[in-house]
């Protein structure tokens, strides 16, 4: 079975939501490992709580982008069999830019949530930046990660309106709700074979 590690910086609703929709609706993966690089992230005690191990991989204060952390975050993926061959990554607000070695080492095996329809506001701050713009329609995305920043192919997205009186936090109430649905949607698409790339284009099948 495909093992899965879901890595984490805060909160850990997306992480807290996938963990339960595995178990509901029988997604064929097993949750192999929550991993943090905030030893005071909110999700490592949901995860705990819900029988999943947990790590803590303490960043070095850099952005990231470095070998030399992602090693370290290889040895643990590995100790949980986290890998290449039947692996899959699911970044879930991990804070972290991953370096391109950790992102070739496994290449096609790492999802990421975004809270905007990208190509759409990328980077931080997604919810901000698009009541700054001005747009009618947000939303959030499921992607691969490459080595660009939020450039990956996309699996699925899911549109949000923005209300004239939208905040950055009600707005962002929103997305989370649609996150919370397309995010286990893409896993368990992902552990289906059901996600085939053709040039950049994942089609569904
Ligand atoms: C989400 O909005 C996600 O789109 C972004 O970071 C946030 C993480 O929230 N990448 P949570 O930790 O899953 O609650």
């Amino acid at each position: 079975m495909l093992n899965i590690a879901i890595l984490i910086s805060g909160r850990g609703s997306n992480m807290e939501n996938i963990l339960k929709s595995v178990k509901k609706n029988k997604i064929p993966v097993n949750p192999a490992v929550v991993i943090s690089n905030k030893p005071d992230a909110k999700g490592l005690k949901i995860a705990q709580k819900l029988g999943v191990k947990t790590e803590i991989v303490e960043s070095d204060g850099l952005k990231g982008g470095n070998w030399e952390y992602d090693s370290k975050l290889v040895s643990i993926l590995e100790k949980y069999k986290v890998t290449p061959q039947n692996g899959l990554i699911c970044l879930a607000g991990f804070m972290r830019i991953l370096s391109p070695e950790f992102i070739k080492h496994y290449k096609g095996r790492i999802l990421n949530i975004h809270p905007a329809i990208l190509p759409s506001f990328p980077g931080l701050h997604s919810q901000k930046q698009a009541l700054e713009y001005g747009v009618k329609y947000t939303g959030c995305t499921v992607h691969f990660v490459d080595e660009g920043i939020d450039t990956g192919p996309i699996i699925l997205q899911s549109v949000v309106k923005v209300k004239d009186d939208d905040t950055e936090e009600t707005l962002a109430k929103r997305i989370l709700k649609q996150e919370h649905k397309i995010y286990p949607k893409a896993v368990k698409l992902f552990a289906n074979g059901k996600i085939k790339i053709v040039g950049r284009k994942p089609i569904l099948s």
